[in-house]
């Protein structure tokens, strides 16, 4: 009876624990569900559209079908006739560049080129990078600096990505000699410091980037640049972080069109997130942590439509989100920043124009390639906090 007893004892203890452990793993299988099933959706829909797959390292093209806004799908960027080129060495020469330098494959090599990078560098230019038409760069599973010496410039070029690097202490160049586009050299005289300057330079998508700490801009889109998308990058530490138009004569910028979401400004930025002269530009679904002086600016008569950003107010006066200002001639040209569905916060404001009401909104009237489905700005913070150049392990997802 006894010996019984016992054995009775041990079988339920075992059963117990049996139960408990099922009852366990089930509620972790449930926790590990939940989980990632919020993950995927927390996604915006351009990193759900690649980030998923594990096996994204095989799959690299697949980013070119992932973008949205203005620049439409990179197709172009990829298929028959394809060059895949790894960058082996951080070294540079602005005329004579090396065969595995950033710059032979982005300057040199002409043709649908898709540039990734052996292991983690930092790479000083020697001068501005000149990237050429139809070349991919894609910094995913290094860590990739671009930094201290002169960075990138998109002179009279289409069909360009620029994905997952890092971008910071950019130098103003002196004039020189630099290899262009097709491997022509030319002689170059601008060179302001900024982080990615796009000079007549159309179907651009810059995706992923960390940007920060320029003497000039982070991203100047200047002389009749248009139909780009800048997504998902974090600009952190900056005064003057993107220029949409540079100057106030620029009158073929009238047709610029730029799709500026899914990134996340600040902490530390002063102005400028845009600031937008002559064209269009659609700035949506971005998280505004705090700014200096203001967040979006204008003058010559853009037209910005704000839809669905979280701003941030900083804790000090400036609360306005928007600067604008007059300097035309006849001073009465209207300012047309309309803001559909933002969030404010900590006293952040926006000024409606004056009889907003009365004129139509500036939608931005996407194909169906272009096109994406505008999130609540609720949603913000996750949809922006893998912002900026992503770590991606070897073995897993980004
Ligand atoms: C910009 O994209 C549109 C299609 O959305 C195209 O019609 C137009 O020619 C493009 N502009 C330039 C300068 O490439």
């Amino acid at each position: 009876m006894a010996f019984f007893s016992i054995n009775n004892a041990a079988c339920r203890r075992i059963a117990l624990l049996l139960i408990v452990t099922l009852f366990l793993s089930s509620i972790h299988a449930t926790m590990a569900g939940s989980k990632s099933r919020k993950a995927a959706v927390r996604m915006n829909v351009i990193d759900r559209c690649w980030r998923r797959d594990a096996n994204w390292r095989s799959n690299r093209q697949k980013l070119a079908t992932c973008s949205v806004g203005f620049a439409g799908k990179m197709r172009n960027n990829i298929g028959r006739g394809i060059i895949h080129y790894q960058v082996t060495d951080p070294s540079d020469d602005p005329v004579n560049p090396r065969p595995g330098t950033l710059r032979y494959g982005a300057s040199k090599l002409r043709g649908k080129v898709w540039i990734t990078f052996k292991n983690d560098m930092e790479i000083k230019l020697q001068k501005s990078l000149m990237v050429s038409s139809f070349t991919a760069i894609d910094g995913r599973g290094a860590s990739i600096h671009i930094a201290g010496g002169g960075c990138f410039v998109l002179y009279k070029v289409t069909n360009v990505i620029i994905h997952g690097l890092k971008f910071h202490d950019c130098q103003a160049q002196s004039p020189g000699l630099i290899m262009g586009p097709d491997s022509k050299i030319l002689p170059v005289n601008w060179g302001d410091g900024d982080a990615i300057r796009l000079v007549t330079a159309s179907k651009v998508w810059i995706d992923h980037n960390t940007l920060y700490n320029c003497p000039d801009g982070l991203i100047d889109v200047t002389r009749g640049s248009t139909n780009v998308t800048i997504s998902n990058n974090w600009f952190r530490n900056q005064n003057k972080v993107m220029l949409l138009s540079h100057d106030d004569g620029s009158v073929r910028d009238k047709s610029m069109r730029v799709t500026v979401t899914f990134n996340h400004f600040g902490p530390d930025c002063t102005q400028r997130m845009p600031r937008v002269r002559h064209g269009y530009a659609h700035v949506v679904n971005n998280l505004y942590l705090e700014w200096g002086k203001y967040a979006i600016g204008g003058s010559m008569n853009p037209s910005v439509l704000s839809e669905s950003n979280l701003f941030i107010a900083p804790n000090s006066e400036n609360k306005k989100v928007t600067w604008r200002q007059d300097i035309n001639v006849q001073g009465r040209i209207p300012w047309r920043v309309y803001s559909v569905n933002d969030v404010f916060e900590n006293g952040a404001f926006i000024k409606k124009p004056a009889h907003a009401h009365l004129h139509p909104k500036p939608w931005p009237r996407y194909n169906h390639e272009q096109f994406f489905r505008v999130v609540s700005a609720r949603f913000l913070r996750d949809f922006t906090k893998d912002a900026g150049a992503l770590r991606c392990s070897p073995m897993s997802r980004c």
